[in-house]
């Protein structure tokens, strides 16, 4: 059956555009399933680098149709910017090439407002969420008074619902938090505007996408984030407020369980984290400066979506092993390993020390407090110094590096099928 998953092994930023650009030459369908404009995804095509926060980055291809499930938060006003930038750019973004699910909830300005403000007011406890509205949105779904993309169709009941929403945060953001209140009016106006842009979009996708299975055609389902920010199994609290695991693909697409051709786990080559929470291989000093860039690339580990720096570490096999516990990867494509050439020895964690005891896996599901008491045990491999941007077989590879990659392999009883080199289409090395 043709449903590929493509989902982040770590805290996020693992690449994932990467590899859902090179799976999207042979998919029909690109959907997104979970979380929002909280993403980043950075796809490189020739001199051209697309910063893509809504639609799946596959759209990029002409073959394919960008799907937007409703396991997903949509911010309708980056989706109309996000579509003007792609057409700009030359990519066509049509009702025929680009669906919104009728059940997908919607995030508002006041929803942005409202996370900036509640995550700045739990001070030091603070998540560091990306102030994109996230949290409230999701919060506002499951408390069952959420706006969704339906709605839109019936465009005066629609201002009517919003118009309430507003009056709600705005006494939120005054009475409690006793911030200023929200300009209703203007805010209105413009978010009406996008509704109405993007109101041919809407569709009910379930069965779009079943159909597409049923015919054979490939249906790829892009993941957001990354399976340690997952609201249930992630680093609790300190997620993101979605399901960025592989299971979240069927609620998130409104598709029943499918047989699933392959579930690709995407991982750094060493481990990074934005945001606030427990990072038990975390660095500092000259060694995170070497993982994280200066800043001059735009592939150095500063946030696509925030500019923040990335928070680096060597590479977690406890977790990674855990990834795969809930994901169930049929394979892994491992990103930047070009970034460790230079380095003399490579730690990598294999186990943790809790409380006098010692675990090579996690014996919890998780859970932030637990996980920031755990040190981190290293195993030290060998280095390599060679540069690996014009390596495209397994053989270029110094043997260090092959070393390394074999390592993961045999810790976490999952191949590595995929090694990127580099930040262009083609600086990859597939393995048979
Ligand atoms: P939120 O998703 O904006 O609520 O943020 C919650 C946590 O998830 C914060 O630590 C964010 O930094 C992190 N986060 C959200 N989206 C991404 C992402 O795309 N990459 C990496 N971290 C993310």
């Amino acid at each position: 059956m043709p449903l590929d998953i493509v989902v982040g092994a770590q805290w996020g930023d693992e690449g994932k555009g990467r590899v859902v650009d090179l799976l999207s030459e042979s998919s029909t369908l690109v959907a997104r399933y979970n979380g929002g404009d909280n993403a980043g995804h950075t796809v490189t095509v020739g001199e051209k680098i697309y910063k893509l926060h809504l639609i799946p980055s596959g759209i990029i291809h002409t073959n394919t149709i960008g799907v937007l499930g409703s396991g997903m938060v949509l911010n309708l006003e980056t989706l109309v910017e996000e579509s003007a930038m792609l057409r700009a750019a030359g990519v066509s973004i049509t009702p025929e090439r680009l669906w919104i699910s009728d059940a997908v909830q919607l995030i508002t300005p006041a929803h942005r407002l409202l996370d900036s403000v509640q995550d700045s007011a739990l001070g030091a406890a603070k998540i560091g969420t990306t102030g994109r509205g996230i949290g409230p949105a999701y919060v506002d779904k499951v408390s069952r008074h959420g706006l969704r993309a339906g709605e839109i169709l019936d465009l005066e009941a629609f201002a009517a619902r919003v118009r309430a929403h507003f009056a709600e945060v705005d006494h939120i953001l005054t009475d409690w938090y006793h911030q200023p209140g929200l300009d209703t009016e203007t805010l209105l106006k413009e978010y009406l505007s996008c509704a109405a842009e993007l109101r041919p979009y809407i569709r009910r996708i379930g069965p779009l996408v079943q159909s597409a299975i049923q015919k054979g055609q490939t249906v790829l389902a892009e993941g957001a984030q990354g399976t340690l920010l997952d609201v249930e199994q992630g680093t609790y609290p300190f997620v993101t407020s979605s399901c960025t695991t592989a299971t979240g693909v069927f609620s998130g697409l409104g598709l029943g369980v499918q047989p699933v051709r392959s579930v690709v786990g995407v991982m750094k080559a060493f481990q990074t984290r934005v945001g606030a929470g427990p990072f038990p291989t975390e660095l500092q000093g000259e060694s995170a400066a070497f993982l994280r860039g200066s800043g001059a690339n735009p592939w150095d580990e500063y946030g696509t979506t925030t500019g923040r720096p990335r928070r680096v570490g060597w590479l977690d096999l406890v977790l990674l092993k855990y990834a795969h516990e809930v994901n169930a990867f049929s394979e892994l494509f491992l990103t930047k390993l070009d970034v460790l050439s230079g380095l003399n020895e490579i730690p990598v964690c294999v186990a943790y020390q809790r409380g006098g005891k010692k675990m090579d896996t996690l014996d919890f599901s998780g859970d932030a407090r637990l996980l920031a008491q755990c040190t981190p045990v290293y195993e030290t491999l060998p280095g390599w110094q060679a540069k690996l941007g014009a390596c495209r077989n397994w053989t270029d590879l110094p043997k260090e590096a092959q070393a390394y990659i074999q390592f993961i392999e045999a810790k976490i009883g999952v191949p590595v099928r995929t090694i990127s080199v580099g930040p262009e289409r083609s600086a990859m090395i597939r393995r048979s």
